[in-house]
């Protein structure tokens, strides 16, 4: 079947969000956990000091918070955790004595905080196949918690994509001010919304055929003009289009700025990129100071929030995790 023709066959099919996790409401009471995915293509730009230290400012409010480090190469949240475990996702991945993701969940120094390590980077799990990707995203929805904030890797795999379209609302986007760290922001979320659209229409076809536009929004100019459609069958496939992207509510935090002006200008140029391009809708989470202490507390494995409290990193977190509405 061609693609248009495979298209027109599908235009009557509702558009929904796939999103299967609720908004924060309260501790214990929901049957799925709620989750936040911490992404931004670029490495390096703080995605797991982010992660870790929200984790545990959340935990400590009483919410079971599960960190899973979904970093399949070079994780190191249990070193920012100061912590060794004995489990980690290689194992989930190699089904060692059919092991489920929840017995990998190890405890940490903290009250209400578990950890899923990421993998070790030395077997055979950096690319998961499909069958193992669903499993991971199973795995998750079973996770015996309250949060699951997952910490993806730099760049744009589909492993990565595919956990992070598990909640079009709740993630978060970490960029730094730095024209790169931007680009490779846009870059993550572009491929997320494209692989959003190809899911949809469940075939390939789509995606390779989106990929020959450096936006959606060109997608949708040359949409109008293709003469393999009828008018008609244009303005759904327009409208499906729209409500697709317009799902995506990523929240934008800038870390490692050095005053909240900057910040609010880092975070304009990428919301007015992800707007104009990938007609998406992000709002701005905040932002993180650039400190010094970031690094001593990755030194001495102890997340700020805890060792140093008073600083301004902190209170930033503090206020991101308020905002999120996680009291
Ligand atoms: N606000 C900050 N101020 C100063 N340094 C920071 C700040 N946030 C992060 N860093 C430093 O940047 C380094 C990278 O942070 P982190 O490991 O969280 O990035 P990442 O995005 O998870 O990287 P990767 O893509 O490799 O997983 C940290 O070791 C930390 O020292
Ligand atoms: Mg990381």
């Amino acid at each position: 079947m061609s693609l248009g023709a495979f298209l027109m066959s599908t235009t009557t099919r509702q558009v929904v969000e796939t999103v299967g996790f609720s908004v924060p409401e309260s501790p214990s009471g929901g049957a799925l956990p709620h989750l936040l995915v911490v992404g931004g293509g670029k490495g390096g730009v703080g995605k797991t000091c982010f992660a870790v230290n929200v984790g545990v400012e959340i935990a400590r409010r009483g919410w079971r918070v599960v960190i899973l480090d979904a970093d399949l190469t070079c994780s190191n949240a249990e070193t920012m955790l100061g912590m060794r475990a004995d489990r980690r996702l290689d194992d989930f991945f190699e089904r060692k004595r059919g092991v489920c993701l929840q017995e990998i969940a190890c405890e940490t120094p903290y009250e209400n905080l578990r950890l899923i390590p990421g993998a070790s980077g030395l077997l055979d799990a950096a690319n998961p196949r499909y069958r193992q990707r669903d499993a991971l995203v199973q795995g998750i929805r079973a996770l015996d918690a309250d949060l699951v904030i997952i910490d993806l890797d730099a760049g744009a795999r589909l492993n990565s994509l595919d956990l992070y379209l598990q909640t079009l609302t709740h993630g978060v986007l970490i960029i730094t001010p730095e024209r790169t760290s931007i680009d490779n922001a846009f870059k993550f979320l572009r491929a997320a919304v494209y692989r959003h659209i190809e899911r949809f229409y469940g075939v390939p076809e789509v995606g390779v055929l989106l990929k020959r536009h450096e936006s959606l929004r060109g997608f949708l100019e040359f949409m109008k003009t293709a003469d393999c459609f009828d008018r008609a069958t244009r303005k759904v496939i327009e409208r499906e289009l729209l409500a697709l992207a317009r799902a995506f509510r990523p929240r934008i935090v800038v870390n490692k700025v050095q005053n909240a002006y900057e910040a609010q200008v880092a975070a304009q140029i990428m919301a007015k990129h992800a707007r104009d391009h990938l007609l998406s809708r992000p709002e701005s989470l905040g932002f993180i100071y650039f400190d010094h202490a970031v690094s001593e507390a990755v030194n001495s494995g102890v997340p700020f929030v805890i060792g140093r409290p008073r600083l301004r990193v902190s209170g930033c977190v503090v206020d991101m995790a308020n905002r999120l509405g996680y009291f």
